[in-house]
Parts: C-alpha cells; sequence; structure tokens
C-alpha cells in the first residue's frame, strides 16, 4: 500500500481516504462521493476496511462486528472507488502482544477523556493509532471522517494538528433515515421492535432543540439531561449511557446550555449501544 502510495506522490495524484470498519451503509458512501469531489475525476479515492480490534473494549462487539467483503467491495465499485484497502491483523499489528512484536500507539489525553471516552476507557487510543497508521501507509492529502462520530473527528483533528500530519481532515454530515435514525454498521444488531424504539435517539435530539430554543436566555445542563433521561426510559427497551452538552470547538461541557450548543448521546437499545449527536 506505501509503495503504491509513494508512486502517486511522484506522479503528484491527488489521494482522498475514507477509513472505516465495512458493514458499509449510505452514511459511508456519502463520504465516498465527497472524496470525488475533493479529488477530482483524476484523483485517487482509497476506501479501507478494518475491524480495529485495538478500538475494541474487552467487552465489547469485535467478535460479531458485521463482515460483508463481497457485499462492500461491490458498493465501491459501483461508487468508482479506485482503491479498495483491507489490511488485517498481522499486517496492522505484527505480533502484537509478543515481546517482539508491535508496541507502539498514539494518544490523545485531552478531547478523549469525556463521552465516549469515559464509557469506553481505551477506545480511542485504538482509533488515533489505527488512524495514523492508515494516513503513513495511504499518504492522503485528504481524508473524510463523519460527523456521526463527532468526538472521534475532533480527536483526529487535534491529532494531525499536534502531529502534523500532512493531511487535510474533512467532515461530513450525519446521513439518517427517514424516521431520524443515524445510519450505523450496529443497527443490524437490533430487532425488530428494538429499530422502532432507536428512534429516540434522534428524537432526544430534536426535543432537546426545541426546549432549548424555546429559552433563548439557555436551560440548566442538569435539567436538560433530566429531561433526557425520562424521554429514555419512555422506551423499555432503551437504557441512556450519557448525554452531553458542550461547544462544538472545544468539546468543553457547557454548565447553561443554549442554541448553539452541541448535545450527544450514547443509548443502549437491548444490547446495541448506539449514539448520535447534534447541533441544539
Ligand atoms: P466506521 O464506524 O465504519 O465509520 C467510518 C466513517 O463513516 C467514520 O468517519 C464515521 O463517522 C462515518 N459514518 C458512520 N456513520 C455515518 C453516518 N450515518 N453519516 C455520515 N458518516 C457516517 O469510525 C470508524 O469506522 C472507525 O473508528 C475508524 C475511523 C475507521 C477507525 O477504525
Amino acid at each position: 500500500m506505501q509503495r503504491m502510495a509513494l508512486s502517486w506522490k511522484r506522479t503528484r495524484t491527488r489521494v482522498a481516504l475514507v477509513p472505516t470498519m465495512g458493514a458499509l451503509h449510505s452514511g459511508h458512501l456519502s463520504l465516498v462521493r465527497r472524496a470525488r469531489q475533493r479529488v477530482g475525476p483524476q484523483g485517487i479515492i482509497v476506501v479501507s476496511i478494518y475491524v480495529n480490534p485495538t478500538q475494541f473494549g474487552p467487552q465489547e462487539d469485535l467478535a460479531r462486528y458485521p463482515r460483508d467483503l463481497p457485499r462492500d467491495s461491490a458498493m465501491c465499485e459501483s461508487e468508482g472507488v479506485d482503491i479498495l484497502f483491507v489490511p488485517d491483523d498481522a499486517g496492522m499489528y505484527p505480533q502484537r502482544g509478543t515481546p517482539t512484536g508491535f508496541s507502539t500507539y498514539v494518544s490523545e489525553e485531552g478531547l478523549s477523556r469525556g463521552m465516549e471516552g469515559a464509557s469506553r476507557p481505551t477506545h480511542f487510543r485504538g482509533v488515533t493509532t489505527v488512524v495514523s497508521k492508515l494516513f503513513l501507509l495511504v499518504l492522503p492529502d485528504v481524508a473524510l471522517f463523519g460527523a456521526k462520530d463527532f468526538q472521534q473527528a475532533a480527536i483526529i483533528r487535534r491529532m494531525v494538528r499536534d502531529l502534523a500530519f500532512p493531511v487535510q481532515v474533512m467532515v461530513a454530515p450525519t446521513i439518517r433515515e427517514r424516521d431520524g435514525l443515524a445510519l450505523s454498521s450496529r443497527n443490524r444488531y437490533l430487532s425488530t421492535e428494538e429499530r422502532k424504539q432507536a428512534t429516540v435517539l434522534s428524537q432526544a435530539l430534536r426535543e432537546a432543540r426545541s426546549w432549548v430554543r424555546s429559552k433563548p436566555s439557555g436551560l440548566s445542563a442538569q435539567i436538560l439531561r433530566g429531561k433526557v433521561f425520562r424521554l429514555i426510559c419512555s422506551r423499555p427497551a432503551a437504557r441512556l449511557d450519557y448525554v452531553e452538552f458542550f461547544d462544538p470547538d472545544t468539546l468543553q461541557l457547557a454548565r447553561q446550555v443554549k442554541p448553539g450548543v452541541h448535545m450527544a448521546l450514547a443509548v443502549f437499545v437491548g444490547k446495541t449501544r448506539l449514539i448520535d449527536n447534534g447541533r441544539l
């Protein structure tokens, strides 16, 4: 992969990278379309598919994460993706866990602490490590991420700035189902009944937005958290993991929530953990 990337550099070919864990859906494809707009018809689009073990906690869904390479590769082909890069564990983390094997990690230590980082303590270290390695293998001019994983995108931006990766990071809006549910590979885990109740995440965002807009002086985060908690509780399959209100640029938590403040939440629907976020 890196040899090919170096040859593109020599011919000044523009390269866009869309990193994914596969089980592709229209959210991923929206990133591919933006990538094409960025690099033009002569540019190269690389989609990587790698279910990265280091970003999963020990009790998480690594083993059952959906994998469907034939379908993913057909989707990429019909979107005009030039290269599908599908490394394996031996290639990405050679002999990890042995004395002479892989032992170098990249960790962002500010933005990673709260929200997803608090619920999933080793998650972002895995993400920043694998994304760093993908950047060094593919040497992209531009890399595309989704706002669906808002904190992840902020952390990648910070990492690129702090470590001076010569990569332009672009963040694209969240693609949703008609009923508001954000597209996610993990939606495949939901039963029919859970799928119905899963709309509570986007509903919570909509309702929070209207509560905040009806009180321009602001609402306390504590009161808003209580309201969201009660709404989530109204769906029997749903359990709130966290909801936070924060400045979208710094991720600093807000005590007083006014229009423009960002909200992010994680909710278990049955055993499936879903996340969503949006501007209030
Ligand atoms: P994955 O969950 O497969 O997501 C790949 C990219 O697609 C991420 O940038 C994510 O934010 C974006 N995405 C997912 N759902 C979306 C939606 N509904 N609308 C718009 N974009 C969406 O995120 C990861 O993989 C991994 O952590 C990765 C960055 C690949 C590192 O392993």
